[in-house]
């Protein structure tokens, strides 16, 4: 299979372009990015040379650069996205721009191409929030950030292309991963990479926020599932089982570093901030796929992988770009 990847040097991207290539020796990629802040070559840095991969660094809005690679490809998967509420709450324009018009073009190629299958790889927060009980795939969308809501257009974008041309479209919609070569603005690796350098956490508002967290392999593998056996037309989510409040996250990250709670700055809350994220999964498992990995041993293993990996994410926060953001927006970190 000749898989079109975009945005696979970003966080998920990478983790998945790294878990193919493994387990599938007959899968070639092409990894199309445009490496904005978020993009980084050194998350691929162990495949750059497998000859099962190419990477190509250019925009999904760009439909020349798009029909030149969708030309020779069965299927394509896009991660490529804006991807940090927070962000989005202070200049939507670049996220309406990548997750719905790049998404109209991606769309565009695979029905010219009549490819096999598009995978787009959507979130919970389509779904907006929810007090108790869990939404499933039937659950009305009611996103409440310009990001969440650039997610939904995009989703709904997909939806017409199978129902109008038959594009063999499928949706996967996942709760918050964390893993390695995650971005430092993220919560869990801001967080963990804050109380390393003995730096203050910023928890919104009263820290008990609920998000289910999914740790990346997991969705990796539950994207693979979809890849190999979900039904075109159809949407799956993918949850991670694991939900919990912020405030709890937060101290599980300074306990097992061994920082004092007195890291913990609670700050003003974000706006529109979501209460609480839940998935109904059972859709997703009916076709043998289940998260397979512990929270509290993953939580560990990654923060392991962030004290390992300091050149990695000290290049990011030092970054001038990053710099600018944080003392334009006064964040912390
Ligand atoms: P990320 O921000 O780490 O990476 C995004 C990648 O997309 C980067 O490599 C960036 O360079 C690339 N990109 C951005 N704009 C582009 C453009 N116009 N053309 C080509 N490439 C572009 O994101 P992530 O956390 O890996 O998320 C990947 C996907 O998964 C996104 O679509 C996101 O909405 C979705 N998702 C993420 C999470 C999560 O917890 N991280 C949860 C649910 C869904
Ligand atoms: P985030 O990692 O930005 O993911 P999302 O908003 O997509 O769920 O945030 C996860 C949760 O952590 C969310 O409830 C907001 C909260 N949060 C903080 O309390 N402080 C922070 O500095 C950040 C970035 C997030």
């Amino acid at each position: 299979m000749n898989i079109l990847v975009t945005g696979g040097c970003g966080f998920i991207g990478s983790n998945f372009i790294k878990y193919i290539l493994k387990k599938y020796s007959s899968y070639k990629i092409v990894n199309l990015d445009k490496l904005t802040y978020a993009g980084n070559l050194d998350n691929l840095k162990d495949v750059e040379k497998n000859k099962n991969y190419k990477f190509i660094k250019g925009d999904i809005c760009n439909k020349r650069i798009v029909e030149k690679i969708a030309k020779h490809v069965d299927c394509i998967i896009n991660f490529a996205a804006e991807t940090h509420v927070d962000r989005s709450i202070l200049e939507a324009g670049s996220f309406i721009k990548t997750d719905v018009y790049g998404t109209y073009i991606l769309l565009e190629a695979a029905k010219k191409y009549r490819h096999k299958k598009y995978i787009q790889i959507s979130t919970d927060e389509v779904y907006g929030s929810i007090d108790k009980g869990s939404f499933n795939e039937e659950s009305r969308l009611k996103p409440n950030s310009p990001y969440s809501a650039s997610k939904t257009s995009a989703d709904l974008l997909c939806r017409s292309y199978f129902v109008t041309y038959g594009v063999p479209v499928v949706i996967t919609r996942s709760s918050n991963n964390y893993g390695p070569y995650q971005y430092p603005e993220k919560v869990i690796p801001l967080f963990i990479t804050n109380a390393i350098e003995d730096k203050p956490l910023p928890l919104y508002g009263d820290g008990k926020n609920v998000r289910d967290w999914l740790y990346v392999m997991d969705n990796c593998s539950g994207i693979d599932t979809v890849l190999c056996k979900g039904t075109a037309g159809e949407v799956y989510n993918i949850g991670g089982d694991n939900e919990i409040t912020n405030i709890e996250l937060t101290k599980s990250i300074l306990k097992i570093l061994n920082k004092p709670f007195s890291l913990i700055k609670p700050v003003a809350d974000r706006l529109g901030h979501d209460r609480r994220y839940s998935l109904d999964c059972s859709k997703l498992m009916k076709l043998g796929w289940k998260p397979k990995r512990k929270f509290n041993e993953t939580l560990k293993e990654t923060i392991e992988w962030y004290i390992v990996n300091k050149k990695w994410w000290k290049k990011l926060k030092d970054n001038k770009f990053n710099q600018y953001y944080k003392r334009q927006y006064k964040i912390s970190g």
